[in-house]
């Protein structure tokens, strides 16, 4: 009984904390650092980018969040299992659009007979109604990055992990994706922690920009982000952020980044 109430009496203050988190790989040369000393808290309900150049350990860093790789140095805790959307869509290309989100649903342990109904609500959440039936080989590229959403958000988790989602897409669907992403971020109050090397897009989407340093990696800088939803990426303020971000990553870039 004590458990439970102070259990209930437990407020979570963050979706992921990262504290004084070090890693290194086995290189060549000897161990290579390639993250180093990153601290970082991402609150409920924040949405913060991760940006960076190519190679700074964004993705290293992402992992390491998801449990898929356990840190050099440091701790990492999360409030619950965080649910991961990678650019490429790894759906299950002999199921269907619906299939593929009712197996998430499955390994959740939601009881068969719901699944279809949770799975079309998912499927209408990421404008995707009608898609239940339809195989991965018959949907266009935004719509299999829509359903590995509708799937990422089947699990039900506190934090969304992205590691530059919206990459490989053509600039008129990633725009429509950011409008849908900000929506659902909004309806759902998920936390996200989402990776990308596009200064604009990081500004686009989130509260708060972290840029990081490359070899290793670093937080160099952040900036919170105090321009209202929706925004367009090419609204005034997000021009003007994005330019001043620019300016201080190519600073970095400079500094560290050059062989
Ligand atoms: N499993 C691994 N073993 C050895 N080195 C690795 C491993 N994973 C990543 N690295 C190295 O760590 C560095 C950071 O890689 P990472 O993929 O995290 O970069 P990134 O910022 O995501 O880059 P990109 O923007 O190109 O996706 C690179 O030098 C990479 O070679
Ligand atoms: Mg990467």
């Amino acid at each position: 009984m004590s458990t439970t109430l102070a259990k209930a009496a437990e407020t979570v203050e963050y979706a992921a904390r990262l504290d004084h988190v070090s890693k290194s790989f086995a290189g060549p040369g000897g161990q290579q650092l390639v993250l180093d000393d990153i601290t970082l808290d991402v609150a409920p309900g924040e949405f913060v980018t991760l940006l960076g150049a190519s190679g700074c350990g964004k993705s290293t860093l992402l992992n390491l969040v998801a449990g898929l790789d356990q840190p050099s140095a440091g701790s990492i805790t999360t409030d619950g299992r965080p649910a991961l959307m990678f650019q490429e869509h790894a759906l299950f290309p002999w199921l269907t659009a619906g299939k593929n989100i009712e197996l998430a649903l499955k390994l959740r342990g939601v009881p068969k007979n719901d699944r279809r109904a949770r799975a079309e609500e998912l499927l209408e959440l990421v404008r995707l109604k009608g898609a239940y039936g339809k195989r991965v080989h018959e949907l266009s590229g935004g719509m299999r990055q829509r359903v590995a959403l509708a799937r990422a958000l089947a699990q039900e988790s506190q934090l969304l992990l992205m590691d530059e989602p919206f990459a490989a897409l053509d600039a008129i669907t990633r725009d429509v994706l950011h409008d849908e992403l900000t929506r659902i971020w909004t309806e759902t109050g998920l936390s996200v922690l989402f990776v990308t090397h596009n200064v604009r897009e990081a500004v686009r989407l989130a509260q708060r920009v972290i840029l990081l340093s490359s070899r290793p990696g670093r937080i160099a800088r952040e900036w919170v982000v105090d321009i209202p939803q929706p925004r367009r990426i090419e609204d005034a303020p997000v021009a003007e952020l994005s330019l001043e971000i620019t300016d201080v990553l190519r600073g970095e870039i400079r500094r560290h980044g050059q062989h």
